[in-house]
């Protein structure tokens, strides 16, 4: 079988590029090799990197027993543990995800409205003018916060806090590039005690899964206590043969939500706010359409601003959260773009490079909203949140709370970036994140808005570089 061309430098190489400098490495890629390359990557052999619209769309609309994609994220298995809806096929996949989608959308996706607009607000209620603060900081604790209370139901108390402790120490250890090496290369997953770490890793994540046991139990004990939160829900539930999920089922549901969950939305959250201090003119933009709607708005109705919304595709538009979709590894052969690939090759959609087209996206390193509010993009030329039957089941819910924690901290304060550095992406874990978090500034409140919404005033006050 002939493999489309790629690099022939040797795959522990490719993997170390890969993991320091990821987007140079792709875009070299992309102009030698174009829309379709095999790289190879110790450890995972021979990967098809796919970026064109029309491969996309032939890839993702292909009957979906033709690929695999739960054992190409065999990588995250320390994570979210073997049970993971991420690393799930065929009808386990489609009967649990049936399970977790009805809560993030719909009216249970609009209830929870309120609840991100509170939570927002009571983290920037403790901000004080001259304050600085680190952007990715404030975002991963409003997201956090947003993830615990659907999924379990409560943010509060004890547990919540020693959860939220945990987390946060788990997550910190991707805080560098090469920290994050352990996720990928197997060697270094070896506990040489609590300072090592992978050592530290494993700990952390034994005082997290004890607190997720603890919680299963008690609402196992006291059905009393279920709510309409995620946990409840996955409680309540039955399989084909009457049976209830198991704690270990459970606790990998829960573990993926919290992962898949906040720290993607922290990190768009962050480059949002970045963008929208980067560029003065984009914050006051959005400043205005939001003086429109009055004060107090619904958030439904935030949720449908044009210009706000086109801001949130920009920000996951020029830096996707994840470069890639998650793997699609065929069963059978298949032929695409004049290749025939053999069953067990892995294919990968690029959705840095999808974004990066200048064919599609004009001066595609320039952020620029209005691209949204222009023209329409296919699903298969905008693909943030992948496609298919893999689509992230999170992608209306993480819209919707990145629009209302915008809003609300763009309405309460006026806020810089302490830099005049353009900042710059750097590897967290297997997501791409903002290099040092985006540190920012509290300026001043902003004035109440009036009844009337007095635009003008409140969309000068944005201070930019
Ligand atoms: C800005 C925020 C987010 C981004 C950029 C994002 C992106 C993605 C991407 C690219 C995929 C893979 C899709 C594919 O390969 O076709 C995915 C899958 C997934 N996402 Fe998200 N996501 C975000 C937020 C969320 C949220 C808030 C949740 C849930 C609370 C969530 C839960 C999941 C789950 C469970 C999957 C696996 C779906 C499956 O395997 O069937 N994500 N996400």
């Amino acid at each position: 079988m002939t493999l489309p061309d790629g690099p022939s430098t040797p795959p522990a190489v490719q993997m170390m590029q890969t993991i320091v400098r990821p987007l140079e490495t792709l875009e070299t890629n992309f102009q030698r090799y174009g829309d379709l390359y095999t790289a190879r990557i110790t450890g995972f052999g021979p990967v098809e990197v796919l970026s064109s619209p029309d491969g996309i769309e032939a890839l993702m609309t292909a009957p979906t027993h033709l690929f695999d994609s739960g054992r190409g994220n065999w990588i995250l298995t320390p994570f979210v543990g073997e049970t993971s809806l991420i690393l799930l096929d065929g009808k386990a996949h489609q009967r649990q995800r049936k399970l977790l989608m009805p809560p993030f959308h719909g009216d249970r996706l609009r209830a929870y409205g309120q609840d991100i607009c509170q939570i927002t607000q009571q983290v920037i209620d403790r901000w004080q003018p001259g304050q600085t603060f680190s952007a990715r900081e404030v975002t991963q604790a409003i997201s956090l916060q947003v993830i615990m209370r659907t999924v379990f139901g409560v943010d509060e108390g004890e547990q919540a806090e020693r959860l939220h402790h945990h987390l946060n120490l788990l997550l910190k250890l991707f805080d560098q590039p090469l920290n994050s090496s352990f996720v990928f290369i197997r060697a270094l997953q070896k506990d040489w005690g609590a300072l090592s770490p992978w050592g530290n890793f494993v700990r952390q994540r034994s005082q997290i899964d004890e607190i997720l046991y603890a919680q299963i139990r008690e609402r196992r004990d006291h059905p009393e206590r279920r709510g309409d939160d995620i946990l409840s829900l996955m409680l309540a539930a039955r399989d084909e043969a009457g049976e209830p999920m198991t704690d270990q089922e459970l606790r990998d549901e829960m573990m993926t939500l919290l992962f898949a969950g906040h720290e993607t939305t922290a990190t768009a959250l962050a480059w949002a706010l970045y963008w929208l201090h980067w560029l003065p003119e984009v914050g006051a933009k959005v400043l205005q359409e939001l003086a429109e709607l009055g004060p107090n708005p619904d958030p439904v109705a935030i949720s449908r601003l044009p210009y706000l919304n086109a801001v949130c595709q920009e920000t996951l538009r020029i830096y996707p959260v994840g470069l890639f979709a998650f793997s699609r590894i065929l069963n059978q052969s298949w032929s695409l773009m004049d290749y025939t690939f053999e069953p067990g090759t892995t294919i990968a959609v690029c959705i840095y490079l999808l974004h990066h087209r200048p064919d599609l996206y004009p001066n595609p390193k320039q952020f620029r909203p209005e691209r949204f509010l222009e023209r329409q993009f296919s699903p298969y030329e905008y693909f943030p949140f992948g496609g298919g039957n893999r689509r992230c089941i999170g992608a209306a819910f993480a819209l919707f709370e990145m629009k209302l924690v915008l809003a609300t901290i763009l309405s309460r304060w006026q806020l810089q970036l302490c830099s005049k550095q353009p900042i710059k992406p750097v590897r967290r874990g297997v997501t791409m994140a903002p290099a040092r978090g985006v540190p920012m500034q509290v300026v001043n409140q902003r004035a109440p808005i009036s009844s009337e919404g007095k635009a003008e005033d409140r969309a000068m006050v944005m201070d930019g570089r």
